[in-house]
């Protein structure tokens, strides 16, 4: 992924939602008559993996992903969807490591066999990293360190690792009120540059897009996009809103 031009990258995470095809359709077609509009502005959205083969068949600019992929390439997995699958039915990216799925068991051991899965399968990886809580002795700093050192490490072929995003998404500003205040967002992605650098240089670590996400709004996106030193946003509530989603994508149209 790259960021020349400063062309933000902005992702929407469905999650387990809307409920039908139906809707998903809806939406989607809501979503991308907001999209055509924007022209510097990456669109992305990450559907139910159920959804992925219906809408990225539309016609639209945006770019169609999954919110997670299976940790093995195939077998005797129940329930698991694997990278290849995802990718032959048209998605373009995948989502890895999101707190939601950590929360279930996803260790950065497996997080990292996940990101491996995809990067084989052809995808595009945004891999979210965040702490659960923050301390006094700033130990959660060394949480986010090995979030991403672990799945740096892990990647045999080291050329792909530049098509990995990082979102950074503190998980006590999931599904809050507030998101996290821009000169804060700065920090966090700066450092984030910084241990990415720690694995593949610095100038490469500069490179790498870091996406903030937590109770991102049409409210507070242009002030973490202007201030916050991100490359784009991770958004869950308000990629399901059209008014909302197309307002932040026209912000980052016209940074
Ligand atoms: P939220 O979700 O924007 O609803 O806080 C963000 C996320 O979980 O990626």
């Amino acid at each position: 992924m790259t960021t020349a031009n400063k062309k933000f990258m902005i992702v929407g995470n469905w999650k387990m939602n809307p409920e039908t095809l139906e809707e998903a359709k809806e939406l989607f077609a809501a979503l991308t008559k907001k999209a055509a509009a924007s022209k510097k502005a990456i669109a992305m959205i990450a559907p139910s993996s159920t959804f992925i083969q219906a809408l990225s068949a539309k016609k639209s600019t945006i770019i169609i992903g999954a919110q997670d992929v299976a940790r093995e390439s195939k077998g005797a997995f129940t329930g698991s969807v694997s990278a290849k699958a995802v990718k032959s039915v048209g998605a373009k990216f995948a989502i890895i490591g999101h707190s939601e799925k950590r929360a279930e068991g996803d260790t950065d051991e497996i997080v990292a066999k996940k990101v491996g899965q995809a990067i084989e399968a052809g995808l595009e990886v945004i891999l979210c990293v965040g702490e659960k809580e923050r301390d006094e002795q700033a130990k959660y700093l060394r949480v986010i360190r090995d979030q991403i050192l672990v799945v740096f490490a892990s990647v045999k072929d080291k050329k792909k690792l530049s098509t990995i995003a990082i979102a950074y998404e503190p998980v006590w500003k999931i599904g809050a009120q507030t998101a996290m205040i821009p000169s804060e967002v700065h920090e966090m992605s700066i450092y984030i540059k910084k241990v990415v650098g720690e694995a593949l240089g610095n100038k490469a670590g500069l490179k790498t897009p870091v996406l903030y996400g937590g109770s991102v709004t049409h409210e507070n996106a242009h002030g973490i996009l202007t201030e916050g030193s991100v490359d784009g946003l991770l958004i869950g509530r308000q990629s399901l809103e059209a008014e909302a989603f197309g307002t932040i994508l026209s912000y980052a149209d016209s940074i």
